[in-house]
């Protein structure tokens, strides 16, 4: 169905690029959120190398709650304020930690990840999701990773 030879050498802006693209793909003409949302976490994971996890938890009745995802099993609610994703979903804001052991109330779901991204999706001033990546490589997302996965967020802001 699509062509998933990612060649993960690619200059990170242009991997994710063509990982939007392929977002795009996957998720023309369906209205169902989940649907959209499982086939985007298995994109994410195809295209981004070095993830022990990628997935959504989505915002329900004001805490987190696990959505769609490719890895381990993973916490199911999570407050408002609470690890990383708590933190991007209550201030509206990327997380870019660089090393989750130093991150005050880091949730550790995968003992294993080391570094993590997390990029709230927002509609009409809301967050309604957040989009959370894990690596088990210390450092391994770059402002290009954010820049990239920001520009994902708003795109699925109305297909979610
Ligand atoms: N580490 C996250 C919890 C979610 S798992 O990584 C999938 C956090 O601190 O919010």
């Amino acid at each position: 169905m699509f062509n998933l030879d990612v060649d993960p050498d690619l200059p990170t802006p242009e991997l994710h690029r063509q990982l939007l693209q392929a977002c795009d793909a996957v998720t023309a003409g369906e209205r169902d959120g989940v649907a959209n949302m499982a086939n985007v976490a298995a994109l994410m994971a195809a295209f981004l190398p070095h993830l022990n996890w990628a997935g959504f938890y989505r915002m329900v009745d004001g805490e987190l709650v696990l959505g769609p995802f490719a890895g381990r099993p993973a916490c199911i609610r999570i407050p408002l304020g609470q690890g990383v994703c708590g933190a991007a979903a209550a201030t509206g804001e990327t997380q870019l930690v660089k090393d989750v052991h130093a991150f005050p109330g880091h949730i550790a779901c995968d003992a294993a990840s080391r570094s993590e991204l997390v990029v709230p999706i927002m509609r009409k001033g809301q967050v309604i999701a957040v989009i959370d990546l894990d690596s088990p490589q210390l450092a391994r997302f770059t402002a290009e990773d954010a820049a990239g996965i920001e520009a994902l967020a708003r795109f699925l802001a109305d297909r979610i």
